[in-house]
């Protein structure tokens, strides 16, 4: 029976962008989904935005947008980075969705009607001015333990110390720097004690990795803890049914976005949910993940499933985390890159095959080490995979107007043992041992090219010894062919390039059986060019920026200008205003157009220098701080009406740390900033 799988990578949070070290995860998942699809196999690859939760909420309020406006936004930019690296989701859905609410619900109403919630009053940092209550990353405050001032209310980056942030002295709220107050809530937690005889049979039925065994084994001695799964409003989520003013926890509703995307998918396509999620499905279920969220994808999600009567996972696979060049990636270094900025500089193939290269089924941290990065893709995708077909194919094309040998010449046996090796090719695939799959790949590519250099069809050509130039370059195409199979999963783009290179309909593991014979190949066309380390200097460079905190911090004083009197501040007319188009401008690559409304005072275009930090797409909609009263400027692209205003570090040449002022919400186009 063929198998049915179903197979997710955690979903990313929907305020920031990708980045390397996600990619290694979504990389890895996708490998795996195109092997199984590759072999035949009835695979599905789910993923989603996770889009709840008070960092959220509070960027969409900077940025004078609805919650919902930023995760539309971002949801498109995801998409974009992922489909530019292949990643090839079968669905890509979002937790803000109405599946999602009543997945949740019915998760969470399912547990509550067992007896596996209660509730418990809790006592918490909250902002009288902001009316909110503080999650620990919204707390500034000095440590402690250490005495270092500007730390999070939850750990010290300075000595590493834990703390509640009650502790915390000379606390402050990171969003008005108020100081804030102790208020207690009632909160709804989830009892993961219940469910301890179940998970420890879950855990040790090999459904984890040996080193995540051990790690919940201590997790289990030192006690299952009650999850707090409610937040007071505001907060953007799902209100708790019932419980008026109170919220999912973000964590609660994010892997229910797995069966929710699965349920998007299946209403989309006529397929049945129920046999992914419901008791009695005999499909297989795997989560790919990072080591930093095992505690909530191996205790809480199968404990939560479990007393909602669904099913629980067959497996979770995690993964270390990513290093650049053997440290955690710096943005003073440059080593922080995302997605996007390295787009703009390298193939992503590169990055598809480097990873496969370091991947493998423990759960090791892997280091992306540009060097290596650049060599092994040069001496292994260019010199050994890609050369086999460059040497050869031009023959055939030039003297046998592209025709391979009608009879699959004899080649010493190095067809069979390239088909033969796809088994234990395949057992590794399906292990998550991708490191070796491709050594075991690349020792074949080296018998290829060792057949090439011994029947050198240079010196054939040169000879006139067409019969043999035709045999060995037939011969070399088709090892070319089956390499091409077993790369398949790591490099996609590539394997499209070789179907159409041999005018095949498509690349099957079962196919690679049979050799190419009388037919004919198209011209070659270059498949893949070398790294040039040109190409990852300048990638550093562009990702180079000050190491900043990603959580809001507090003013801080900064040198400042020469002071001005109030009457020459004045005369600046700041306004805010919407920008209701962003357009790239032909020729210019750091500039972006603008089309504003700035209410009162009308419609103004406007060029800003901002391309490089910002899409088009992005900017729609959203509002911003501008000099109504600059003199226009005619530029070589049209006339620029005003100045928009951003942020950015001092003395950087570096153009994508720019970030654009954006009035708090309730400000509307044509207000004057005074
Ligand atoms: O750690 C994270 O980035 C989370 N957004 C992962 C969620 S995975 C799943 F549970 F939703
Ligand atoms: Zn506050």
């Amino acid at each position: 029976m063929t198998r049915r799988i179903l197979v997710t990578s955690a979903l990313p949070y929907a305020n920031g962008s990708i980045h390397l070290g996600h990619l290694v995860e979504y990389i890895q998942t996708d490998i795996w989904v195109r092997f199984h699809k590759l072999q035949g196999r009835d695979c599905r690859y789910f993923c989603a935005d996770d889009t709840h939760g008070t960092p959220i909420m509070i960027r969409a309020r900077n940025e004078g947008i609805t919650p919902e406006t930023l995760v539309q936004r971002m949801h498109g930019e995801h998409l974009a980075d992922f489909q530019a690296f292949s990643i090839a989701f079968d669905n890509y859905h979002s937790t803000h969705s109405e599946e999602n609410r009543l997945l949740a619900e019915e998760v969470y109403c399912k547990n509550r009607d067992a007896g596996h919630i209660h509730t418990e009053t809790v006592h918490q940092a909250y902002c009288n001015k902001d009316a909110m209550f503080l999650p620990d990353r919204f707390i500034r405050g000095t440590c402690p333990s250490c005495g270092a001032v500007d730390q999070y209310g939850d750990a010290c980056e300075s000595c590493s110390a834990t703390y509640s942030p009650l502790d915390l002295k000379e606390a402050a709220c990171a969003l008005c720097g108020e100081k804030p107050v102790q208020r207690s809530s009632e909160h709804l937690f989830f009892q993961l004690a219940h469910f301890e005889s179940f998970l420890k049979e879950w855990t040790r039925s090999g459904t984890l990795q040996t080193e995540m065994v051990n790690k919940l084994e201590e997790w289990f001695s030192s006690g299952l803890k009650n999850w707090d799964i409610s937040r007071d409003g505001p907060y953007f989520g799902f209100e708790i049914p019932e419980q008026p003013g109170k919220y999912f926890y973000v964590w609660l509703d994010a892997p229910v976005g797995y069966m929710a995307s699965t349920l998007n998918y299946c209403q989309r396509t006529g397929r049945s949910f129920d046999a992914y999620w419901r008791p009695g499905s005999t499909a297989e279920v795997y989560h790919f993940i990072g080591k930093d969220i095992l505690y909530f994808h191996t205790l809480f999600w199968p404990a939560m499933l479990h007393g909602a009567g669904f099913r629980t996972p067959t497996a979770v696979f995690a993964h270390g985390f990513l290093t650049v060049n053997g440290q955690k990636m710096s943005k003073s270094r440059g080593t922080f890159i995302n997605a996007r900025n390295y787009l703009n500089h390298l193939d992503p193939e590169y990055l598809r095959y480097y990873y496969a290269c370091k991947l493998t089924a423990r759960v090791d941290d892997l280091d992306l080490n540009l060097e290596d990065f650049a060599q092994r893709v040069n001496a292994d995708l260019v010199g050994k995979v890609v050369n086999l077909a460059a040497r050869t194919a031009g023959f055939l094309s030039k003297q046998f107007q592209g025709q391979l040998c009608p009879v699959y010449p004899a080649d010493g046996g190095l067809h069979e043992t390239f088909v033969q090796a796809g088994e234990e090719i395949a057992a590794l695939y399906e292990a998550r041992e991708y490191s070796k799959a491709m050594r075991a790949i690349m020792a074949l590519a080296d018998l290829a090219n060792r057949y090439i250099e011994d029947h050198a069809p240079w010196s054939l050509a040169k000879q006139n010894k067409t019969f043999e130039l035709q045999e060995v370059c037939s011969v070399a195409i088709n090892l070319f062919r089956v390499l091409q199979t077993y790369l398949a999963p790591v490099l996609p783009v590539m394997a499209d390039k070789t179907r159409d290179l041999l005018n095949l309909p498509d690349l099957t593991w079962e196919g690679r059986r049979l050799p190419l014979c009388g037919t004919t190949i198209q011209p070659f066309k270059h498949l893949l060019v070398r790294v040039d380390p040109k190409q990852i200097e300048a990638l550093l460079a562009d990702s180079r920026s000050p190491d900043v905190t990603v959580a809001p911090t507090l003013p801080v004083a900064a040198p400042s200008s020469p002071t001005i009197t109030l009457d020459t501040f004045a005369q600046v007319d700041l306004r805010v205003a919407r920008i209701l188009l962003a357009e790239t401008v032909p020729g210019a690559d750091k500039l972006l157009k603008l089309t504003l409304d700035l209410g009162e005072l009308g419609q103004r275009t406007v060029f800003a220098g901002i391309r490089l930090a910002y899409t088009p797409e992005s900017l729609r909609d959203r509002l911003t701080v501008v000099v109504a009263n600059l003199a226009p400027r005619q530029m070589k692209f049209g006339l620029s009406e005003g100045m928009a205003l951003a942020a950015s570090p001092d003395n950087s040449h570096d153009k994508t740390a720019i970030f654009l002022l954006a009035p708090d919400a309730g400000a509307t186009p044509g207000m004057r900033i005074q």
